[in-house]
């Protein structure tokens, strides 16, 4: 059973259980109260306000209708609701109040190489609690979950992704726990692993992603990294485990030529040279 801390005195658990009462266990996590920031309130809250439960269903009927359901590129196990280009994803906007950026929708090259190492090598998660941080449309969480993990809870800020994630574990035939919010301003959930798809694409969340990681590896937490080499990795903390042609953001045409990373995360004593892509 994975818990959550709001602050150190005060942990919820989260059951395995049915689809709907996985969503009743999103809902009591979301009224903890608001996480702090170095005294400050975060900008993403953990436990962020639901959205309302027909928009919640409008959206998950909008996926169903408009993101087809296909193969993965280069992790053609899993399925997944994926946008074209007549989705006609700006109609969300329209409905969804805090609708951002549709990453969700989308293939990233982290969790593309990230979820073909775990599929690739099953003892990574088999058995074990794991978090999917950033999970997106819950590829890499899905893969865990393929590869035998005990349990996935799937965190991401977006609401839209609630339901890509949903759908995506019920196509899948597997159970996942979609949590809505910023798990890097609370303590570490109760997990064994950490997975972490494509979140360094902007300096002040990989910061934020960072300091989180140091407190997973504080409480003994093993963290893996899947990326595609972008700007704001911590290269200095990173060991390459392995490399994997592949696509990133829709980018089909650069199949082959690209590659995309799987790292673990090390305590900062542990740091050797910077990572570097292969040639
Ligand atoms: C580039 S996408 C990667 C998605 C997925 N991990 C993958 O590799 O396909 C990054 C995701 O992280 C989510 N995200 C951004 N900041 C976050 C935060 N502080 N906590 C949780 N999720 C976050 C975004 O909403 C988005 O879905």
């Amino acid at each position: 059973m994975i818990r959550f801390c709001a602050h150190h005195s005060r942990s919820v658990p989260l059951p395995a259980r049915s689809r709907k009462g996985w969503r009743r266990a999103g809902r009591s996590l979301r009224s903890l109260p608001k996480a702090k920031n170095n005294g400050k309130e975060a900008t993403h809250q953990f436990g962020e306000a639901a959205i309302d439960a027909s928009v919640s269903a409008w959206v998950e009927r909008f996926i169903q209708e408009n993101l087809p359901i296909s193969p993965v590129p280069s992790v053609p196990e899993i399925l997944l609701h994926r946008a074209g280009p007549w989705s006609g994803l700006s109609r969300l906007a329209e409905r969804v109040e805090d609708f951002g950026a549709p990453y969700w929708a989308y293939d990233w090259g982290g969790g593309l190489a990230l979820a073909r190492h775990i599929l690739d090598n099953p003892e990574i998660v088999v058995g074990r609690r794991v978090l999917d941080l950033g999970a997106g449309s819950g590829i890499v969480g899905i893969a865990a979950m393929k590869a035998g993990a005990r349990e996935v809870v799937a965190a991401d800020t977006d609401p839209c992704a609630m339901a890509a994630i949903d759908l995506n574990a019920a196509v899948n035939g597997i159970p996942i726990v979609p949590i809505r919010g910023d798990l890097t301003v609370v303590p570490p959930p109760t997990v064994d692993l950490v997975l972490v798809g494509d979140l360094f694409y902007d300096h002040d969340l990989a910061e934020r992603v960072t300091s989180f990681l140091n407190q997973c590896l504080e409480a003994n937490i093993s963290i893996l990294i899947g990326d595609p080499w972008r700007a704001f990795l911590p290269r200095t903390r990173l060991q390459l485990l392995a490399e994997y042609p592949g696509p990133d953001f829709g980018d089909i045409s650069r199949v082959g030529q690209r590659k995309n990373a799987v790292f673990s995360f090390e305590p900062a004593c542990r740091q050797v040279h910077p990572c570097r892509a292969s040639e």
